[in-house]
């Protein structure tokens, strides 16, 4: 959907970012601004700030910030048009229509929301009706309450083929509609026919109370066992955790990612409300980050099976790439959580538990799961192991959690220290030496934890400048050309400044935050608002296209008299400051 420039600046114009963010946070003055406890992370002196005047946000904690948009996307967790939609009810505006098929998207969306909890309604009134009976003993004979049976809203969808579509017809619902919610299927002849028939029924449901697709278990040994949703304009099953909308408030720090449905309701029925699930497929990289945004820990609780286990080493690797700290728990007896649970009867939360406080974190799970391998007896085979221990030591990028791991591994298999020590760091070398891309490219920088060069600084002074400025940046775009960039994201920002400056459109953070992530925003939004005001910002704008300039000369001529050695030894300082 497109949103006309002029909307958002009116939107801006009408929201007071203050009086947004103490829907959410208790805020008090503090000389200029207004003073909070982050939402965004754990804290207990306050460190969030607000600013009237420069309308936005700044977190010196977690260092999230941003414009009025930007918190509620974070806080709501919403794409940028909703999060616009969401601003301009509470200002008592209407988005304007925008053009084409995107604004038809967002209406489809909304009968689908409303289809599907036609359906759960129905599904559930079924499960508690004589046609639902078996299902609901199968459920109770599962071992779940009725009290849990309502919690998650499950239900049965009875065998017959055209009982929903019945019904949601009655309720004004086209078989389109039911088709495009994917709740109907549409045969050769286009018939419309329920999709699912005499399953039990998981509707799933987002963050916002809407019910977004359905898991549907067949109660015999047909195939498949379980049928869901396909992906829908409401439903992406990539981008979507079960029971987040439960555990998010439950997490305390932690969540527990279990792999199915039913280990999800049982662990939540013994009490462990803080479990989530992927919809039985493999983990994927905006699940581990939503997963990241509501806790610090989490636990990956698979299957004990092959299949879990390789799916457990494949959601490290991405857990690996957030902040999360990570703990692997292995069920014992290849059971699933759920059966676990189950098989221990009345201490099954009990025992559960004791699993949950002893799990390692995911190096030792990897260790663990080598030694399996080996007969620790055999020398030849002790040394086999240590060595792929070194070898995965070597990979950890945090070189504390580095140093620690090689005295526990020296202590728990009596070898020498140092040896160990030498051997990780041999293989340190080897890998970073593989890591070198084939271009050289010795002044990459990672933008947000180095001490930021010369250059990287002015780069950002002029970005900011630059948004801040429009006949600024009418006046300089056209000719600077986005090589002058090095860093990634100021690569990025400036382009569509560019971009929209040459078009007379606004470049104000606000204007572009649609174009980027919530990270990004505060990244940018930084650049911004935590920079005195230059008295003179045309002066200062070229002072800072001569730095880049400059460094952007100093760089290729460098670059082409360095010596191998030397280009090798900027990067691995580059890599240290990294770390
Ligand atoms: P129960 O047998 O009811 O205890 O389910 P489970 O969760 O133990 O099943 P399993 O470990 O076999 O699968 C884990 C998850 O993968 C399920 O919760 C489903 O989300 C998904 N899944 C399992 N079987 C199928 C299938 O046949 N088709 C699809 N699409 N998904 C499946
Ligand atoms: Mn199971």
């Amino acid at each position: 959907m497109f949103i006309p420039d002029e909307f958002i600046q009116e939107l801006k114009n009408k929201t007071d970012i203050v009086d947004v963010v103490s829907g959410y946070v208790r805020l008090k003055k503090q000389g200029k601004n207004m003073l909070g406890l982050c939402p965004f992370h754990n804290e207990k002196t306050p460190s969030f700030n607000v600013s009237t005047d420069k309308n936005f946000f700044h977190c010196f904690g977690c260092k999230a910030s941003g414009d009025v948009i930007t918190f509620i996307r974070r806080i709501e967790n919403l794409d940028y048009i909703e999060a616009v939609k969401f601003l301009a009810q509470r200002a008592g505006l209407d988005v304007p229509e925008g053009r084409g098929q995107s604004e038809g998207l967002s209406k489809i969306r909304n009968r689908i929301y409303e289809a599907n909890r036609a359906a759960a309604r129905f599904y559930y009134k079924c499960l508690y009706s004589p046609v639902g009976k078996n299902a609901l003993d199968y459920l109770h004979k599962r071992g779940l309450t009725d009290k849990t049976i309502v919690h998650f809203g499950l239900g049965y969808s009875p065998p017959s083929r055209f009982e929903l579509l019945n019904h949601l017809k009655n309720l004004g619902f086209s078989n389109e509609e039911a088709f495009q919610a994917n709740l109907a299927n549409k045969s050769e002849k286009e018939r419309f026919y329920d999709r699912f028939s005499d399953r039990v029924m998981f509707p799933i449901i987002d963050l916002r109370g809407n019910v977004i697709a359905f898991g549907g278990r067949i109660m015999s040994d047909i195939q498949p066992k379980y049928l869901n949703t396909s992906d829908t304009p409401a439903f992406s099953k990539g981008n979507t955790v079960y029971a987040l909308n439960f555990a998010k408030n439950k997490a305390n720090g932690q969540l527990i990612l279990a792999e199915g449905y039913m280990d999800v309701i049982s662990l939540h029925q013994a009490g462990f409300e803080n479990t989530v699930a992927t919809l039985g497929t493999a983990l994927t990289k905006d699940q581990a980050n939503l997963i990241g945004r509501y806790c610090k820990e989490v636990v990956i609780c698979y299957d004990a099976d092959e299949a879990g286990q390789k799916a457990a080493e494949r959601a490290i690797n991405l857990f690996r790439e957030t902040e999360l700290s990570i703990k692997v728990l292995k069920v014992p007896d290849g059971k699933d959580p759920d059966e676990f649970i189950k098989a221990n009867g009345e201490n099954g939360a009990a025992k559960f538990r004791l699993l949950l406080d002893k799990c390692g974190n995911d190096v030792e799970y990897r260790i663990a799961k080598l030694k399996i391998k080996y007969d620790l007896d055999v020398t030849e085979q002790k040394v086999e192991f240590l060595t792929e221990i070194a070898k995965l030591l070597a990979g950890l990028e945090n070189d504390i959690e580095k140093d620690a791991y090689i005295s526990k591994t020296a202590e728990d298999y009596d070898i020498d220290r140092n040896a160990l020590s030498a051997q990780v760091k041999k293989y340190s070398k080897q890998q970073e030496m593989k890591e070198i891309p084939v271009q050289v490219q010795p002044f990459e920088r990672k933008e947000d934890s180095s001490p930021k060069s010369k250059s990287s600084k002015a780069e950002e002074a002029l970005l900011a400048l630059l948004m801040t400025n429009p006949d600024a940046a009418l006046a300089v775009c056209p000719d600077f050309p986005v090589e002058m960039f090095s860093a990634p994201l100021n690569k990025k920002v400036y382009e569509k400044i560019k971009e929209r400056a040459e078009k007379g459109l606004g470049t104000e953070p606000v204007d572009i935050s649609g174009f980027f992530s919530n990270d990004e925003n505060s990244r940018i939004s930084s650049m911004v608002y935590l920079r005195p005001r230059e008295n003179d910002p045309f002066r200062a704008v070229n002072i800072y296209m001569t730095i880049l300039e400059e460094e952007s000369q100093k760089l290729k001529s460098k670059a082409a008299t360095m010596s191998d050695e030397e280009i090798m030894e900027q990067i691995l300082k580059n890599r240290k400051r990294k770390k």
